[in-house]
């Protein structure tokens, strides 16, 4: 069975974990802060959480207190953006994708702009970068937030930091740097961060490893407004900070197999559109005709190759009126194909000659 992706650790990280298993503290704490520091050494502060949806909420709640009420998503994500938008108090309007990528259609976004427009979220969908420069300017000349959903890909090893104003990314066990659940909120807005720490810990502004071992004294004070417990434990962080030391090595394997993915294009109907360099290549995809779609993937099942579709139109899903086509074709035609992080040149040939038998 050659799985459609699967989480691996190694010896290294796993007596990261162990350490820390053994030091006593498991909770959030010296890890995290490790982790933190990791996305802050190009600047702005950095959060470690349970999951990327948590830090979307966090971003999302901080941006509600400004007063706007609605926010612009894609039509093609997680439905957790839509999930965690919608409980931080804002009104969804849903943005058509680019029939091909899946990535926003930013002219299509641009016509749902209304006076009460706060916040746009662009996602990097399958790993592919998101069109952040665009988006910035769209919305600077608007004065509306941009928020970047990296759950798919981590944009550390890019030239510079998002051009968002919030960042959320994601650790779960199917991600580039994988732990049984987490994630992290990056902004480059310092006045937010004493605020985000609070929500993400029911209101407080002392996290427990800091009142244990560093303000013994010091009382705690509470924010009225209250927030969730959303902080990220050192044993998953400890898993966070091993993976990322090999997320480019996975990579280059996953991006080796989607150049031998590609070739079965010719005679098949398959559509596997050009990616780029700085693509995480973590969730390759082809597109099919939606009535083909699932007898090819039954082809591959029974030849051991998972597969898997992801993500239904947002819009259609939870019954917007605004108008998104190319979400509701490209979420009847996509599927992605196997990127285990160890996939080798061999599975990825048996996979390439399985996608030219079923596809003919
Ligand atoms: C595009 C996208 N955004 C956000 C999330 C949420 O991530 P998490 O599971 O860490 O909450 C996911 C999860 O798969 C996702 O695919």
């Amino acid at each position: 069975m050659i799985p459609v992706t699967r989480p691996t650790t190694d010896a290294a990280t796993r007596a990261r974990v162990q350490k820390v298993i053994a030091s006593g503290w498991w909770g959030y704490g010296p890890l995290c802060q490790e982790l933190e520091a990791r996305f802050t050494q190009r600047g702005g502060w950095a959060l470690a959480l349970q999951s990327c949806t948590a830090s979307l909420w966090i971003a999302a709640s901080l941006l509600r207190e400004t007063g706007r009420t609605e926010a612009i998503i894609p039509a093609i994500t997680y439905a957790g953006c839509a999930a965690a938008l919608r409980t931080a108090g804002w009104t969804l309007r849903f943005a058509d994708v680019d029939p091909v990528t899946g990535l926003i259609d930013l002219g299509a976004a641009k016509r749902l702009i209304s006076p009460e427009t706060g916040l746009l979220l662009i996602v990097d969908i399958y790993g592919q970068q998101a069109q952040a420069t665009q988006a910035r300017s769209l919305c600077d000349s608007l004065g509306i937030a941009l928020v970047q959903d990296m759950a798919h890909r981590i944009d550390l090893w890019d030239d510079q930091p998002s051009l968002a104003d919030f960042a959320c990314y994601s650790f779960g066990p199917t991600k580039e740097a994988p732990s049984p659940e987490g994630g992290l909120v990056w902004s480059r807005h310092p006045q937010s961060e004493a605020r985000a720490r609070s929500l993400s810990l029911v209101g407080l502004d002392l996290d427990t490893w800091r009142r244990t071992r560093v303000h013994r004294h010091l009382p705690v004070q509470l924010d009225p407004r209250l927030g969730l417990k959303l902080r990220q434990n050192d044993v998953a962080a400890a898993f966070v900070l091993g993976g990322l030391e090999r997320v480019l090595e996975q990579r280059h394997r996953r991006h080796a197999a989607y150049r031998r993915y590609r070739l079965a294009e010719a005679g098949t109907g398959l559509r596997l559109p050009q990616r780029h360099a700085d693509d995480s290549y973590l969730m390759p995809f082809a597109l099919i005709e939606a009535d083909r779609r699932a007898c090819l993937r039954d082809a591959l099942a029974r030849a051991g190759i998972g597969t898997s579709d992801h993500y239904p139109s947002l819009a259609e899903a939870l019954d917007s009126a605004d108008p998104c086509p190319n979400a509701s074709l490209f979420a009847a035609e996509v599927f992605t194909l196997p990127a285990p992080p160890r996939i080798s040149r061999l599975q990825a040939d048996v996979v390439l000659a399985q996608l030219q038998q079923a596809g003919r």
